[in-house]
């Protein structure tokens, strides 16, 4: 039980063990990468997950949260997050982020992925290009003194130069033993605001970037957010820690 406000600082040996899992979840997206194709369903890519993760002794951290019912989020097109793994398969021209939570050994780590299908559109490919230049234009951000703050402004300011928006409604966050730590950590905001960033603290920085409006809708399955007019959404996310030789990618996929 969480009570009141605090960021757990982790130590270098915890840091290590979240880079373990971190490592896992890298090489997890670099096997669905090989899977993102016309005809595959993300219900089977969520299978892969679920088996994949076993076999390497971790589980999907997702699956039960909140009751959320599966391994993966697997958003497609205007959906923003959470969306569900289904049997429809992806059609060319989609796009498709993957997002999950590996928990090897008591020890988390976080990442999405957004993927195209086949060919896609400019727009698309222009969508993907800059939600993952958001995400490492945030995490250069994230040394020891700037604030949260800094981090926010510099994808808001990024993304919105290139004429999309950025979702409001959900924000990167400390992670730990547990998924959702604080400091909550939005990709919108001010310069110079927010908690100050200190060694050893370990966050996910998440950007989901919207062709059009930043609202969305939340589906009957009150669990997927897609965008309120209809039109593309992406997310690139890292999970990483603030070290005295600056921000160290757990997640990354080398
Ligand atoms: N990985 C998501 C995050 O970035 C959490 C998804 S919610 C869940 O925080 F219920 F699916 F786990
Ligand atoms: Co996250």
């Amino acid at each position: 039980e969480r009570v009141g406000y605090m960021i757990i600082i982790k130590t270098e040996q915890e840091i290590q063990m979240m880079k373990k899992a971190g490592e896992l979840l890298a090489k997890t997206h670099k096997e669905i990468a090989k899977m993102i194709k016309p005809g595959v369903t993300t219900y089977e890519i969520d299978q892969f997950v679920e088996e994949y993760l076993k076999k390497h002794n971790a589980t999907p951290e997702q699956k039960g949260y909140y009751g959320y019912p599966y391994a993966t989020c697997a958003s497609i097109n205007d959906e923003i997050c959470h969306g569900f793994p289904r049997k429809e398969p992806l059609k060319n021209g989609d796009i498709v982020t993957i997002d999950m939570v590996v928990n090897l050994d008591g020890w988390l780590a976080d990442s999405a992925w957004s993927y195209g299908v086949g060919e896609i559109s400019d727009e698309a490919r222009k969508l993907l290009d800059v939600t993952k230049k958001a995400l490492y234009i945030g995490i250069e951000k994230a040394v020891i003194g700037n604030r949260i703050g800094d981090i926010s402004h510099a994808i808001q300011t990024y993304v919105e130069s290139e004429g999309f928006s950025v979702v409001r409604d959900f924000v990167g966050h400390g992670i730990g033993r547990n998924m959702h730590e604080d400091p909550q950590v939005p990709h919108f905001g001010r310069p110079g605001r927010g908690p100050r960033l200190m060694e050893g603290m370990v966050l996910t920085i998440e950007p989901m970037v919207n062709v059009g409006e930043y609202h969305c809708t939340i589906d009957d399955n009150q669990w997927t957010a897609r965008t309120i007019d209809g039109k593309l959404s992406a997310q690139y996310e890292h999970t990483l820690a603030i070290t005295k030789d600056g921000p160290l990618i757990l997640t990354d996929q080398g």
